[in-house]
């Protein structure tokens, strides 16, 4: 049987089981899960962000965009890109909503 991750957003009580071959964000996309994006997939927009709740180890490891886009405090407080990140097991995340406003990079904390 193939490792098919679940990937629990829990701002939205859904459970979303995914392909570890494709981003999350691809995931989402195939699945018409609601997902900001601007840049489409590389790591420009910073919209496809996403904070871990649980289950970081579960995640494939954090790319050098993803630092370049977010940095290091951001991510050393558990966000990631959708975009640049696959689930490879099961992992509990916070996912903006596809109306929240995100033109600024969320503060270390909140
Ligand atoms: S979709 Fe733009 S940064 Fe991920």
């Amino acid at each position: 049987m193939p490792n098919q991750p679940q990937v629990f957003i829990a701002n939205r009580s859904l459970t979303v089981t995914v392909n570890p071959a494709f981003s999350l964000l691809n995931n989402y996309l195939m699945q018409n899960i609601p997902i900001q994006t601007l840049c489409g997939g590389k790591a420009a927009c910073g919209r496809c962000r996403f904070r871990v709740i649980d289950g970081d180890s579960g995640l494939s490891p954090v790319r050098p965009a993803e630092i370049a886009r977010l940095g290091e405090a951001l991510i050393s407080a558990g966000w990631r890109l959708s975009c640049q990140t696959h689930a490879l097991r099961n992992v509990t995340i916070e996912l903006p909503g596809i109306d929240e406003k995100l033109d600024d990079l969320p503060q270390p904390g909140s």
